[in-house]
């Protein structure tokens, strides 16, 4: 019995694996696919390049296989371009083809299929998802609404670092005060809240599951059951705790945040409490009233800004002031800077920030090298369509090497070196808004991130505050802070959160 079905098995294996191999020499012929590395039925090129693909392999490949090439991991198609002409035909000149997200197994749950604003198909869902969240987070409004209270939160920061002794001696993680900072600089748009400390257990609940979500989803180890469905039972596990962690995060979010805005709404009314401006959840809320959305678009958005407008700034951080402190004399220049044109002891502001062009340079060098989604979040075609004069397959992964378009050393003098100056001499007219394709840390198009509006003047006021009032310092006994990095699949993280030494100014 035993036999028979072992024979039946390798019957049916063997008839996909013909049929596969015929399929796609069929479609070979008929499609001009992009070049790229050999490839087999069922598995594609997974055998050979495993799970981990981060924007140094798509470098390594492109020099070899041009800079559009095309690999077939399992089933799926994934393009990886490498050219700024590319680039700005996928973002720009067809970034309607192209405006599509491509999910994989993890992020399907994560997002109920694409529900949500930054993974969903482009048309009629993302259009309303992204309007009704610009009114409350992305407009100047927003920006002028809440500097002061940005500023409040640095200012907050720097005490807290003043009053630990630690941080001057021994040196402390700055990262964990600063998730506080960035949690209450968003939650305050979102929902009018603001955490009051590292031990608030709601923030630390907060924190422990969107970590969890964090860690499930920018692993590499999935990829396998991602690209190959044949090995997908192998990740019943992983994908169950992955629905299990969503289910307590959308609920979590529902309970804690969005059943207390209601509340408030219905018996104070919406405006009270900040100061005459609805906050994000007001405005979401009021779209679902209206029959725009349904609940669980409400879920997904406040669970897309726990991950886009929080995870990504605090990256940004972590890699600004790594490399700060692993280069003392820039770090000495920015001071400077603050110093010579604000006055020693004048608190950075957010209107500030424009009359202090090195510390712009600054932000600029550190998204550049240090990009922290480096092939930005991948987009998708849902058609077939034409790239160059290539065919590209429906429904294929599309990565913007993002990171070595601003790292090639044919475009960049000296990529590889941290130098702010480069933005203020042969790179003076770059922007982070992606007016030169060859540096979009933000994307561009359709599709780009419309937090810029928040994340700079954020980095900004607080790199400023921080550089005002410290001098940042490897911990004893080191002379550098390690930036190794951790690729996962959409974010480059350093590996290791840093312990730094803060040592204060005094401003007598
Ligand atoms: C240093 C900080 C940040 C960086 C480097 C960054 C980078 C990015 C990148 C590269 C994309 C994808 C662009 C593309 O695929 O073409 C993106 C999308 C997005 N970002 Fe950001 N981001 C940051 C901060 C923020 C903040 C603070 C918010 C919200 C307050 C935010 C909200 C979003 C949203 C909603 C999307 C999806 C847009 C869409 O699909 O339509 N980001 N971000």
């Amino acid at each position: 019995m035993d036999l028979l079905l072992l024979r039946k098995t390798l019957i049916g294996l063997f008839a996909a694996l013909a049929s596969a191999v015929i399929i796609s020499k069929l479609r070979r012929k008929r499609l001009n696919l992009p070049p790229g590395p050999f490839s087999l039925p069922l598995v594609g090129s997974w055998l050979q390049i495993g799970n981990n693909l981060d924007q140094h392999d798509f470098k390594n490949y492109a020099k070899k296989f041009g800079d559009l090439f095309l690999l077939r991991m399992g089933t799926r198609s994934i393009a990886v371009i490498s050219s700024k002409d590319v680039a700005k035909e996928v973002l720009l000149t067809q970034g309607k083809e192209f405006g599509s997200r491509s999910r994989n197994i993890v992020f399907d749950i994560f997002t109920g299929k694409g529900q949500d604003l930054v993974f969903s198909e482009y048309g009629e869902h993302w259009r309303k998802m992204r309007r009704i969240v610009t009114v409350p987070f992305f407009t100047n409004k927003v920006v002028q609404h809440y500097r002061a209270n940005w500023e409040a939160e640095a200012a907050a920061l720097v005490d807290d670092v003043r009053n630990n002794p630690a941080a001057a001696t021994e040196g402390i993680v700055l990262r964990h005060r600063l998730e506080l900072m960035v949690y209450n600089n968003v939650y305050k748009i979102m929902c009018d809240k603001r955490f009051q400390g590292m031990d608030d257990p709601l923030f630390v609940k907060l924190k422990s599951i969107n970590g969890e979500r964090s860690r499930l989803g920018q692993s590499l180890e999935y990829n396998f059951g991602d690209f190959v469905p044949f090995f997908r039972p192998f990740l019943r596990r992983y994908l169950k705790i992955c629905r299990e962690v969503t289910r307590r995060r959308l609920n979590f979010y529902k309970n804690s945040f969005i059943e207390e805005r209601k509340e408030i709404a219905s018996t104070r009314g919406t405006e009270i409490n900040n100061n005459g401006l609805k906050c994000g959840i007001d405005h979401f809320l009021e779209a679902q009233q209206k029959g725009e959305i349904n609940e669980d678009h409400v879920l997904y958005i406040v669970e897309n800004m726990n991950v886009a407008a929080i995870e990504t700034t605090i990256w940004a951080f972590e890699w600004t002031i790594a490399e700060l402190i692993n280069n003392p004399k820039i770090q000495t220049k920015l001071r400077t800077e603050l110093d010579t044109i604000l006055g020693p002891g004048h608190q950075i502001t957010e209107p500030d920030t424009y009359k202090l062009p090195y510390l712009h340079a600054v932000i600029k060098e550190s998204l550049r090298l240090r990009m922290v989604v480096p092939c930005l979040v991948p987009h998708m075609n849902v058609h077939q369509a034409k790239l160059r004069d290539y065919d590209i397959p429906p429904e294929c992964r599309i990565y913007i090497n993002a990171w070595w378009l601003a790292n090639d050393p044919a475009h960049w003098k000296k990529p590889e070196e941290f130098r702010p100056e480069r933005f203020l001499e042969e790179e003076a007219n770059i922007e982070a808004n992606g007016n030169d394709m060859k540096y979009i840390p933000f994307g561009v198009g359709r599709r780009s991130c419309p937090g810029i509006s928040i994340a700079l003047p954020v980095l900004g006021i607080t790199l400023g505050r921080l550089v005002q009032n410290f001098e940042l310092l490897p911990p004893p006994g080191q002379e550098k802070i390690d930036t190794m990095e951790n690729n996962g699949q959409f974010a480059m993280r350093m590996r290791y959160h840093a312990n730094i030494v803060l040592k204060p100014r005094s401003f007598d």
